[in-house]
């Protein structure tokens, strides 16, 4: 079967280092599995007075939510949390309250960073945000990457001194996703 990932970015930067990773990184899947990153650049500023007029950008978001079999987060830390551009997503895409979109998507994180620590204390704040949203993240591997020269090559892809690392973190997220997706068949 296929396997449509939609990919949250963190970054509304146009050069983003983390929308670079999530183009790179999509390049390691096997081809039964597609990746559409998502615009968060045009949601509103979430305001609880629309949940029952939401945005087009609103609904759109929540439909591509809805329609994927998979969520992959690609982020940076921003003063030791998640960007408040990615959490005015997640706000957005949880109401109203009863109708989230989130509820049972199982979802990938990584996150680059110039930083010593790559992300890792955002990482941990957004999966504390995912458990009460009841999005299932894979624990395992950890993914805390540091932008070094050499992380992408020239093309924009991961370069040869992490690939090994990238390559195994889709593999094992390829499995979970399966196997997610198997649980999710076997419940209904
Ligand atoms: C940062 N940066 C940063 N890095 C980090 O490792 N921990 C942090 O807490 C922060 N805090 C932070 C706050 C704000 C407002 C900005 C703009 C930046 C640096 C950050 O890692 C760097 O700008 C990355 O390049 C951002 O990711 P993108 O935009 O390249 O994907």
């Amino acid at each position: 079967s296929l396997y449509r990932i939609a990919v949250l970015v963190g970054s509304l930067r146009r050069d983003s280092f983390n929308r670079k990773l999530a183009s790179a990184v999509a390049l390691l899947a096997p081809p039964e599995f597609t990746f559409q990153q998502l615009a968060l650049d045009d949601l509103p500023l979430y305001n609880q007075d629309d949940d029952g007029n939401q945005a087009a950008s609103v609904k759109r978001l929540k439909d591509d939510i809805k329609s994927a079999s998979a969520l992959l987060f690609v982020t940076p830390e921003y003063n030791r949390s998640i960007p408040g551009v990615l959490k005015n997503a997640i706000d957005h895409a949880s109401r109203p309250y009863g109708h989230s979109a989130w509820e049972g998507k199982p979802a990938g994180i990584l996150g680059v960073s110039v930083g010593a620590i790559g992300t890792a204390l955002a990482q941990q704040h957004l999966r504390n945000i995912l458990a009460y949203l009841d999005v299932p993240t894979m624990g395992q591997p950890e993914a805390f990457l540091h932008a070094k020269d050499d992380f992408f090559d020239a093309d924009g892809k991961i370069g040869h001194t992490s690939l090994e690392f990238m390559q195994d973190w889709m593999d094992r997220y390829v499995a979970w996703v399966k196997k997610q997706a198997g649980d999710q068949a076997a419940n209904a």
